[in-house]
């Protein structure tokens, strides 16, 4: 198994990723949180959800997912028989971490009249015990095709549950006590300091923020939405409340515009408080090593697949025709 250290300094790394592309029929996904570098080298870029489906209808036999671990699930869940590699295992997420699948079972047992609406940033043994998988783009369509006299549980993320519940007028949503450690910490005092700054700026803001920021918000959707909104107002400003890795992706589609990200709390201390530590774990070393030794790889059991695959096609029917969705689609790097 090769390491960092095996990596000779000559070595132009974007070359070498290229042809190991080409060499083992891979397709690269990137999130939209990954670094300017690992984007540029994708053939997709875009959101969890997007990147999985897209991958899933090329003829690759080889997925590497820039991103972080529930969402090379998802990849593996919708293309099996594809070899699915990450480029560091540890590269997690804060709402998927608080919400184990044991005390989730003993949730869902407590409530069994509750359908059990699950966001797509959870462990696929979460989502196989789940009714519905909702992402952000289509969580409230799918609620509001929920009768109102029917309860939910909404895990794992507490925030954006609490959103939703007021954005359909839902009295009945009971929530998982999780969080998004990204979006929970942006600095209200910094915000308002950049609205007071850059007045004429739109607010635009990820749904896993508290909502002590999103009262600040013009505009309130995924990253898709967020792109989406800037794209349709060419040459304006925007202050954005989401992981600033978003940022590379919104300069190259709207060029004239100008883009203000939002420093965490701790911005004394930590210049990058703001980035998401599981998604910037991938780096192009690591990208370039783990198609070198094919390693590491997702592996699922295939029954726990097949359930939570059910839970991700309920997804998919409910959100038939959602807006949203798949626009805009994921770029293809040139
Ligand atoms: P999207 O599904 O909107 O891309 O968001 C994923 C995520 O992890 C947000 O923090
Ligand atoms: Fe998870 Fe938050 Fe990172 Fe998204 S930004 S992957 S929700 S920790």
């Amino acid at each position: 198994m090769k390491t960092e250290r095996d990596i000779p300094s000559s070595l132009d790394l974007v070359s070498e990723i290229k042809r190991l592309r080409t060499e083992m029929n891979a397709v690269i996904l990137a999130h939209y949180y990954q670094d300017g570098e690992i984007q540029d080298i994708a053939d997709f870029v875009g959101d969890s959800l997007e990147l999985s489906r897209k991958a899933a209808a090329t003829d690759a036999d080889v997925i590497v997912f820039c991103g972080v671990r529930f969402m090379a699930d998802v990849a593996k869940i919708l293309s099996p028989k594809k070899l699915v590699l990450l480029p560091d295992m540890n590269a997690g997420c804060s709402l998927e971490d608080s919400c184990k699948p044991e005390p989730f079972k003993k949730f869902r047992e407590a409530h069994p009249d509750h359908t059990a609406l699950t966001y797509i940033n959870s462990s696929i043994e979460v989502k196989a015990h789940s009714d519905v998988i909702v992402t952000s783009a289509n969580a409230e369509a799918i609620i509001r095709q929920i009768p109102e006299s029917q309860p939910i549980l909404f895990s794992p993320d507490k925030y954006l549950g609490a959103y939703l519940a007021k954005k359909t007028g839902r009295k009945n949503m009971l929530m998982w006590d999780g969080t998004c450690i990204v979006h929970e910490q942006f600095s209200e005092k910094a915000l308002v300091q950049l609205i007071i700054r850059h007045p004429e700026a739109h607010v635009i803001a990820h749904p896993e923020c508290p909502e002590f920021l999103l009262r600040h918000a013009e505009y309130i959707g995924s990253t898709s939405g967020i792109i989406k909104f800037a794209e349709e107002r060419p040459g304006q400003s925007f202050i954005v409340l989401t992981e600033p890795g978003i940022l590379h992706v919104m300069k190259k589609r709207s060029p004239g515009s100008t883009f203000y990200d939002v420093p965490g709390t701790a911005d004394a201390a930590c210049a990058n408080c703001n980035n998401c530590p599981f998604m910037k774990m991938n780096t192009l070393e690591k990208l370039y090593l783990c198609m070198v030794n094919r390693a590491p790889v997702i592996e699922v059991e295939e029954g726990i697949r097949l359930k939570a695959k059910q839970s991700l096609d309920r997804m998919l029917d409910m959100s038939k025709g959602v807006k949203g969705l798949t626009a805009p689609s994921p770029t293809v790097a040139s």
